[in-house]
């Protein structure tokens, strides 16, 4: 069957020897990198709605579970990148170890987590401008910051902040890294100042009752933020741009998940631990923390903070979509006049400017916010299919040198495997249909497209 033929390690290897984007990137970079596509909603936004509503100060064993699980997916991943050093991430695994057919679904899904993440991450990125903008007596037409249905024209803040990105992006990754490291820095020092100021008013009587919704809520709330930790795969799109893969790769992620997963636990320690978690059902939970406890500068602190956040976000997912997209045009399954890189600048300039045009007009015009879970259901699609690769890729490849090998691959994978599953089933029907629905539409899109136009399908002898 030519819809699972799978593309061979020295295919996937041969495409990475036309070195045609800049490898420019170290471990710090794809650290950093990390801190900045990771760190961001999640726990600016929904770790204020994640206790309130679904497990009160048990949040914390919510992202307990979730950093178990993408901790055994990091592991993978390592591996994966430091194995197949090439752009495209979970497609491009998922195209070596079970074919086309799952490799052109994954880089279908995963335009769920990068584009539909980004336009979403972007809404919020706008409405925190417009709030600081208003605490500074500064208010901006309504029919100029919403969407056509909450009443207005258009979110333009929203579309700006994605085409600035898209800007930045174009002219280069190191100038893009640069503006990362800048705005990461911020991001976290926010963090930080949060933490030192709010932990000392922990109360432990507000972390009574820790379950008050029970096991169910710790599980639902885990669903609902899978969202804080996207991003870690995006990582490894930028394979073919750093300098030493094989090392810096598996260094980059685990280092950027691990610090992510400290952080967002203390969080959620210092927020249910300082107010009652029935109040925190707020879009901007942090500053309502610091108000809480008198300071009043802290709104306009944490503020900043989120809006340098949100904007790495935002940044990296596009970066992270138009390399998935780069290696799905060169692989034929997209438009192959796609695959094109700037002669100065050695990026994926076409690519990148279309992802951020169609970024642009979502986020701009429509109430993207409504499906944002489905980001965390095509993450997770991804995230199953690269614990079941891994597998693969060992059994077809088992000689061939891996510079960071998983431990105990055949304990982590499966078990990476099952708590994925297990998170995918907490998402509400409404994602899960969405998904199926989106999933159907690629496939058939893939055999009406994609399969006909695919290189390995256009050249049988190879
Ligand atoms: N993990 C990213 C965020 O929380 C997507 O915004």
């Amino acid at each position: 069957m030519t819809f699972f033929r799978r593309k061979s390690f020295d295919e996937l290897m041969a495409t990475t020897q036309e070195k045609k984007l800049t490898k420019a990137l170290g471990a710090m970079d794809i650290t950093l990198m990390g801190l900045g596509i990771i760190i961001g909603t999640g726990i600016f936004v929904l770790t204020g709605i994640g206790a309130a509503k679904y497990a009160g100060p048990a949040l914390m064993l919510s992202f307990i579970l979730a950093g178990v699980t993408c901790a055994f997916v990091c592991l993978a991943y390592s591996e994966l990148a430091s194995f197949l050093p090439v752009a495209g991430s979970s497609y491009t695994y998922a195209y070596a170890s079970l074919g086309e057919i799952f490799g052109w679904w994954v880089g279908w899904s995963l335009i769920l987590e990068y584009s539909v993440g980004a336009s979403a991450v972007a809404g919020g990125w706008s409405a925190y401008f417009v709030g600081i903008l208003h605490s500074c007596g500064i208010d901006l037409p309504k029919a100029l910051t919403m969407v056509p249905a909450d009443g207005g024209i258009v979110n333009l803040p929203a579309a700006a902040v994605v085409l600035l990105a898209t800007l930045l992006l174009v002219i280069g990754v190191r100038e893009s890294a640069r503006v990362n490291k800048i705005l990461v820095f911020i991001k976290i020092g926010t963090i930080f100042i949060f933490l030192f100021f709010a932990a000392p008013h922990i109360d432990p009587v507000n972390w009574d009752p820790f379950l008050p919704f029970g096991w169910k809520g710790v599980t639902a709330g885990t669903a609902v933020l899978f969202f804080a930790y996207l991003g870690f795969d995006a990582l490894s799109t930028a394979a073919e741009e750093t300098k030493n893969p094989k090392r810096d790769m598996p260094i980059g992620i685990i280092s950027a998940l691990t610090i992510c997963t400290i952080l967002y636990i203390a969080v959620c320690a210092t927020m249910t631990g300082v107010v009652p978690y029935q109040m925190l059902n707020t879009a901007a939970p942090a500053s309502y923390v610091l108000e809480y406890i008198g300071m009043h500068a802290g709104s306009a602190i944490v503020g900043t903070g989120a809006l340098c956040g949100l904007s790495t976000v935002v940044l990296m997912m596009l970066f992270a979509q138009s390399r998935a997209l780069y290696s799905m045009s060169r692989d034929g399954l997209m438009p192959m006049s796609l695959y094109k890189v700037h002669s100065k600048f050695h990026t994926p300039y076409k690519i990148q400017i279309i992802v951020g045009i169609l970024v642009a007009c979502i986020t701009g015009f429509t109430p993207i916010q409504i499906v944002a879970e489905t980001c965390s259901a095509g993450t997770i699609f991804a995230f199953l299919c690269s614990c079941v690769g891994i597998i693969v890729l060992r059994r077809i490849y088992p000689d061939k040198p891996r510079a960071f090998r998983c431990p105990a691959v055949h304990i982590i994978a499966p078990l990476g495997f099952i708590f994925c599953a297990f998170i995918f089933t907490q998402l509400s029907w409404h994602t899960l249909a969405l998904f199926v629905f989106w999933s159907i539409l690629g496939l058939i899109i893939y055999v009406a497209y994609g399969h006909k136009h695919s290189v390995i399908n256009n050249h049988p002898e190879v």
